[in-house]
């Protein structure tokens, strides 16, 4: 490429790992910075810390240009741009929390060498961007400091926006193809470098001002999530009245207004995105002063939706308490090891506060449940009221001689269950799928009492 940069990029999360590697495959010099010595030992031997698909084989293709490291005075010293994809975790209030943001920034002032562009790509409340600006200004050597350390006084340092709107299991090709770059800067030197970053990607950029590619970032994630939100709200009422969400949310795709995608409704959205940003932006407008209903309403649906099947479930029977429940699905969505946010997390305390033997399953996320959950050891068979959860390699031992199932992520190998092998291996087969992946035909056919989420429901005569 005509111009490759020296890029830093802070945190090597899901947001700051698959952009950075992203990047030095579009030709870019890019060191990766983060403070777990683990996780930098890790990448140093071409392994990827987090589980994304084609990472590890473009870290491996693009190694020449890529750099890991927990020195962040070597990356940032000499970089053209820095950017920083450092977490911005819920705080208690809903409001998100900046502190690794102000670390990085901090750092950032104390050690750079030369003019450089900090670019913002964490999701973070609008405003954050001159806020940011700011402190690299406040923490900057004093003219006498510089003097003592004999670097130049003259540094410029311009913060920009860049928001991020890749999808976690499909983080690669949403960087690589992405529907659109935002670039929010407020001069003209910080568009024209950010558009040298991003030129190679062949994209479409679209260029605003900081504020406004803020705000892109949390109203576009929580459209989504009020469109997940107000489907399953549908689905709900459409149980009510008899009618299919499936056929429901067919008819409505095909408008194009709409769009067909995101029409899905289930067990809640998850997640690192939806639920935080959901509320991130509610806790803005209330900071200013202003309700805004609709995230409101949004957030409200999905704390309800994620216990649904439960609730469910405890009309259906007496209790749990001693039952065999086969947990299949752990992670929020298929694709990703990640349990942020996940149903799984709501469902299976509440079913071992209630005594049930969980028999769980997930094709990749097992070991991180295990960490939240662990294993417990011989099942409870219901005496003193204690559950028990146990994890197995496959569905077929999940379900095996179990009373109820769950299905909380619609894994392949979860969707190719076939309704007969509920039938033949649960001890009754009742199935709540929190993700409609089933169809309701075939589960009446095979003898499975089958509930799911805004269609017909039935009820097996045994
Ligand atoms: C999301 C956005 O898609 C991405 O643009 C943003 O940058 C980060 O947040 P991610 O959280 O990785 O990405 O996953 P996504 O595929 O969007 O799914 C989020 C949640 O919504 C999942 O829990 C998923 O199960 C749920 N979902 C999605 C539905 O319930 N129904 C749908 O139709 C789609």
């Amino acid at each position: 490429i005509p111009h490759p940069l020296n890029i830093a990029v802070a945190g090597t999360g899901y947001v700051g790992l698959v952009s950075g590697v992203c990047m030095a495959h579009r030709g870019h010099h890019v060191t990766c910075v983060d403070i777990d010595v683990k996780k930098v030992t890790m990448m140093q031997q071409g392994i990827s810390p987090i589980y994304e698909q084609d990472l590890e084989e473009l870290m491996h293709l693009n190694k020449e240009r890529l750099t890991y490291t927990t020195d962040y005075k070597l990356a940032y010293k000499n970089a053209d741009v820095i950017f920083i994809g450092v977490g911005t975790p819920e705080l208690p209030d809903g409001s998100a929390n900046l502190a690794y943001i102000a670390t990085v920034a901090r750092q950032i002032a104390e050690t750079v060498e030369r003019d450089c562009l900090v670019v913002v790509k964490s999701t973070v409340p609008v405003g954050t961007n001159d806020k940011v600006e700011q402190f690299i200004k406040d923490f900057l050597p004093t003219d006498s400091e510089n003097e003592i350390l004999g670097k130049n006084s003259k540094i410029k340092i311009e913060v920009a926006s860049n928001p991020e709107f890749l999808a976690q299991g499909t983080a690669v090709r949403d960087t690589l193809e992405a529907a659109r770059i935002i670039i929010g800067t407020d001069s003209i030197i910080a568009k024209e470098t950010l558009i040298k970053v991003y030129e190679p990607f062949g994209l479409p950029i679209v260029s605003v001002s900081r504020r406004s590619a803020e705000m892109i970032k949390y109203a576009a994630n929580d459209f989504l999530a009020l469109k997940i939100s107000y489907m399953n709200d549908i689905a709900n009422l459409c149980e009510l009245v008899g009618a299919d969400i499936q056929d429901v949310a067919k008819g409505m795709g095909f408008d194009g207004r709409i769009g067909d995608k995101f029409l899905n409704a289930g067990i809640g959205y998850g997640g690192s995105c939806f639920p935080k940003d959901t509320k991130a932006l509610d806790y803005l407008a209330k900071q200013n002063g202003y309700e805004l209903r609709t995230v409101k309403a949004a957030i409200a649906v999905n704390k309800d939706q994620k216990v649904l099947l439960y609730k469910k479930a405890c009309k259906r029977l007496i209790t749990f308490n001693g039952l065999k429940v086969a947990v299949l699905g752990l992670a929020f969505k298929p694709g990703t090891d990640d349990l942020r946010e996940a149903p799984s997390l709501e469902n299976v305390p509440l079913l071992l506060a209630q005594g049930a033997d969980i028999y769980a399953y997930d094709p990749v996320a097992m070991d991180n449940f295990r960490k939240i959950f662990p294993e417990t050891g011989t099942e409870s068979k219901g005496e003193q009221g204690k559950g028990s959860i146990k994890y197995v390699e496959s569905v077929e031992e999940a379900i095996q001689g179990a009373n109820v199932c769950f299905v909380l992520t619609e894994w392949g190998e979860i969707k190719a269950v076939k309704p007969e092998d509920y039938k033949r291996l649960m001890r009754t087969p009742l199935v709540y799928d929190g993700r409609n992946i089933y169809a309701v035909e075939d589960m009446k056919e095979s003898g499975v009492e089958y509930y799911s989420i805004g269609r017909k429901k039935f009820v097996v005569s045994r």
